[in-house]
């Protein structure tokens, strides 16, 4: 288990180099957000994890504190500009250890990198990268799910828009809704959409997938 206080401090100090170095620090899902989703994994206890959608690695720290012995968290970041702090941010929480990778980043487009993984399969995964890419995103990682592993994709509510009677026409409302309506109708899914800041569906995935 990775220490606690180290992950704190750790967490802090992305907190504080987001708000410093990026223009988009709305983009963090610290404070509540970060509890849960670190709660949500330390509940799980993943082996393997992967994230869609890094940013600067507040959540990939704290869905990584759940990780068993041995087990990694994959991060994938389209943006390379932000490798330099994501990876002086693991390396502060104890996840890049010489020896011993426990986060490992790649940068690159998600839908790109996701196929280049080989047979790897993950206990968890995190959707949280481009909002018209979520449909797609549920199609490359199902397979890649192992029975009884878990989903959990943050921004489903989006802003309330896939609410409202008429939603809008952009295709990231669209996406997001069409996401939405497959994971509740889907047998293979057992979920809840958590209404915490924008929205994270909870999914679990009852079975294996073939591919789509
Ligand atoms: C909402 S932020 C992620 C926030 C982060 N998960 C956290 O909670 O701190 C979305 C991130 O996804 C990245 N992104 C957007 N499109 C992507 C893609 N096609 N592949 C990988 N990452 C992508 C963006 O560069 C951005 O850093």
């Amino acid at each position: 288990m990775l220490q606690e206080d180290q992950i704190h401090e750790a967490l802090r100090w992305i907190e504080r180099q987001t708000h410093l170095k990026t223009k988009h620090a709305r983009m963090l899902s610290s404070g509540d957000q970060g509890r849960l989703l670190q709660l949500i994994s330390l509940m799980i206890q993943p082996k393997y994890i992967l994230e869609l959608g890094t940013f600067t690695g507040y959540s990939a720290v704290c869905l990584s504190r759940g990780l068993q012995a041995g087990g990694r968290l994959d991060a994938l970041e389209i943006n390379d500009e932000l490798e330099d702090l994501i990876l002086e941010g693991f390396r502060r929480a104890g996840l890049r250890e010489p020896g011993e990778e426990k986060a490992r980043l790649l940068i690159g487009d998600a839908c790109a990198l996701i196929p280049t993984l080989g047979d790897q399969t993950y206990d968890l995964v995190y959707i949280d990268a481009n909002k018209r890419d979520y449909p797609r995103y549920l199609d490359l990682v199902l397979p890649r799910i192992r029975p009884g592993g878990y989903i959990l994709a943050d921004n489903v509510l989006w802003d309330g828009k896939v609410l409202l009677e008429n939603p809008p026409q952009d295709a990231q409302t669209q996406a997001i809704l069409q996401f939405n309506q497959r994971v509740a109708n889907d047998p293979r899914f057992e979920s809840v959409l958590l209404p915490i800041r924008d929205g994270l569906y909870l999914i679990r995935v009852k079975k294996n997938i073939v591919p789509l």
